[in-house]
């Protein structure tokens, strides 16, 4: 019978592929040979079901963490079609982002300017435990912060690093009324950061889990507190919600405190915790006055749309908590065998550990958690944190067969779906009998799963869309790299269907989706130019000048179809920096310019309408270089073009510029 293995990475896919084999062949579902089996008449009705003919749409919107590519990219479902990618925690040359002097400061950190990151989980804003579409949270996992995505611009308008955190991964999901985004760490380490030896970590690293308030009015984030916990592993949370509104809860491995080969040392506990946090509690004991401001030091970055700038914002201190002074607030529920996901279904009844080295899934219930606690039944306690007896919160076990449970998203119909990393597929079960209803292969190792809205009181369960980590033989290859997979499953009848696959991009980790008739209409078509309070704006013609200051000179240029104010400009100097201020003053939907200058050692613009942005170029060399439109705007797009003439340092060439002369 399979046993799970601890195997080295580079035997992985040898490994996979003989466990795949053998489970195959155990579960006589899928085929060896890894091609789709909806061949024939059902594969006509599939099509179908994907096919989103010219000139229609798609039914949702889905937000896939864009994983090492720090970002995040926008598909429509069910065509699997991808729309954008919105650059969150990387520059990103196709628009500027990163580049421009008003983005740089959303990369600024405490470390410095960081150019990329790894995201992993996005949630989209909820009203009352439902989808609201205002905006989206994602994590920067390697530097750690949180991000907020305006999703009426498919903007990053803003950017909060996580102090006292280290491997920002169960983060960044959100509670039901999105009171807060929670950031907890994975690693723990010194706080506050300190050299000390390695070997010293147990019972000397600690867990910090952040709890981030969410402006009702702006969505403006401000880190509240931060837990400071045991010096676990924390993985992944979910919120309570509904009856267990209030709570959150967080998975943890190497409860064993291993500071070296995890693989082994941190596998040793039977059982590690799902930590299970009462926020509430925790914001009466703050406004008793409770918390401990230790010193520190974050950036915030906001951007704004009427500037159309970010600022970077150095915090220096955050409120933590010693979860041993506020009793009644946090408890430990075990739970086997190093869970990774901890799910929680749409009424707020069950938490759901995806234990990874186990077959079974563990439902703990919420209100056994809760007569557990009130009857004050403990099994010890870790740390001066409570532990509850397994059998007094259990809700029930779900006897999956799977090997290797990592996430639970629900259809909102009583159901839940389960990925099996190991035995590559999702697992269909009933809540509250626990029975297994359908099991469908995943090509393969499918990672997270997503329904719309799996995540909260209403999911919208017509999809299951599974995020697989190796792709092998699914498309054409394209050298040692193949983008990840993702598959789409028809959940609306009694049986999983898998009907689509399309590849995604960098490696998605969780992804978020909302119905488009939520979020389509209040997209935001352009900026009104009358609102664009750039400093450096450049709102009518005879405002565009060229400026010199010393060794700087700043352009202050317009752009329309199909030309630049100005476009020919003299006088600048070899050793000068040239700041571009540009201003689109189109004010038509889907009608950006771009920018780009020759030999710039900088990436292009894109500016969209009503838009300013700033671009820095150092000409190295005499002569005279032109510069141009990179957006085909118009039928007289290719003439959308200038010239600036460059001089000797030492030349009294003076400054001028003109359009149309
Ligand atoms: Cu403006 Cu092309």
């Amino acid at each position: 019978m399979i046993t799970i293995k601890i195997i080295p990475m580079k035997k992985y896919s040898t490994y996979l592929a003989s466990m795949l084999g053998s489970f195959l062949v155990l579960s006589g579902c899928g085929n060896q040979d890894g091609k789709s089996t909806s061949n024939g008449a059902l594969a006509s009705n599939n099509a179908e079901k994907v096919y989103v003919a010219p000139g229609e749409q798609d039914e949702f919107y889905a937000f896939m963490s864009g994983g090492y590519s720090g970002n995040l990219t926008v598909y429509g479902l069910p065509s699997g079609r991808m729309f954008k990618e919105i650059p969150v925690f990387s520059q990103f040359p196709t628009s500027g982002y990163g580049y421009s002097e008003e983005t740089k400061p959303m990369l600024n950190t405490s470390f410095g300017f960081i150019p990329g990151d790894d995201s992993h989980h996005p949630d989209i804003s909820q009203t009352n435990g439902e989808l609201d579409g205002r905006w989206l949270f994602i994590n920067g996992n390697n530097t750690p912060r949180i991000a907020r995505i305006d999703l009426k611009t498919f903007e990053t308008a803003e950017i909060i690093e996580v102090p006292n955190s280290a491997g920002n991964h169960s983060s960044s999901y959100i509670t039901e009324n999105t009171e807060y985004v929670v950031a907890g760490t994975r690693f723990s380490v010194p706080i506050p950061q300190r050299d000390m030896p390695i070997k010293d970590y147990k019972g000397n690293f600690k867990g910090s889990l952040s709890f981030i308030s969410v402006d009702p009015e702006d969505g403006r984030m401000d880190l509240k507190f931060q837990l400071v916990m045991p010096g676990f592993n924390y993985d992944l949370s979910h919120p309570g919600r509904g009856k267990s509104h209030g709570w959150f809860f967080f998975t943890t491995y190497n409860t064993e405190e291993a500071n070296s080969l995890l693989e082994v040392n941190a596998s040793q506990n039977d059982k590690d915790f799902i930590a299970a946090v009462n926020w509430k509690k925790i914001e009466e004991y703050i406004e008793n006055g409770g918390g401990t401001l230790m010193p520190t030091n974050y950036a915030h970055n906001v951007y704004s749309d009427e500037t159309h700038s970010a600022t970077s914002t150095m915090k220096k201190e955050v409120l933590t908590i010693d979860p041993t002074k506020v009793p009644g607030a946090i408890y430990f529920l075990p739970t086997p065998k190093s869970p990774h996901g901890v799910d929680v279904d749409p009424t707020g009844s069950y938490i759901i550990g995806n234990g990874k080295l186990s077959a079974d899934l563990t439902i703990h219930s919420f209100d056994n958690m809760i007569a557990a606690i009130e009857g004050k039944k403990f099994d010890g306690e870790a740390y001066g944190i409570p532990i509850l007896k397994f059998d007094d919160i259990l809700g029930g076990i779900v006897k999956s067969g799977g090997l290797g449970p990592l996430h639970t998203e629900f259809d909102g119909k009583g159901f839940g779906y389960t990925t099996f990393f190991i035995s590559s597929e999702v697992v269909k079960w009933k809540v509250g009998t626990w029975e297994v209803i359908d099991r469908k292969p995943t090509y393969y190792s499918v990672g997270h799963g997503m329904i719309p809205g799996g995540n909260s009181r209403k999911p919208f369960g017509k999809y299951f869309v599974s995020m697989n980590k190796i792709t092998k033989d699914r498309y054409l290859p394209t050298g040692p790299e193949l983008e990840h997979s993702a598959q789409l499953y028809d959940i609306s009848g009694d049986k999983m269907e898998l009907i689509y696959d399309f590849p995604t991009h960098g490696e998605p980790h969780y992804a978020a989706a909302i119905p488009a008739s939520i979020l389509a209409p209040k997209s935001q078509k352009i900026y009104k130019l009358s609102d664009n309070e750039h400093p450096n704006a450049v709102k009518s013609i005879p405002e565009a000048r060229v400026e010199r200051d010393g060794n700087t000179v700043h352009v202050y240029m317009a752009m329309i179809r199909s030309h630049f104010t100005p476009d020919n400009i003299e006088g600048i100097k070899v050793g000068d920096k040239v700041y571009f201020h540009i201003t689109n003053h189109e004010q038509d939907f889907d009608v950006p310019h771009g920018f780009m200058m020759i030999g710039a050692t900088n990436s292009g613009l894109l500016i969209m309408p009503g838009q300013t942005k700033t671009t820095v170029w150092e000409p190295k060399q005499e002569g005279v270089w032109p510069f141009y439109c990179t957006d085909f705007c118009s039928a007289l797009h290719q003439e959308m073009q200038g010239y600036i003439r460059v001089s000797p340092a030492n030349s009294n060439i003076d400054l001028s510029w003109s359009v149309g002369e």
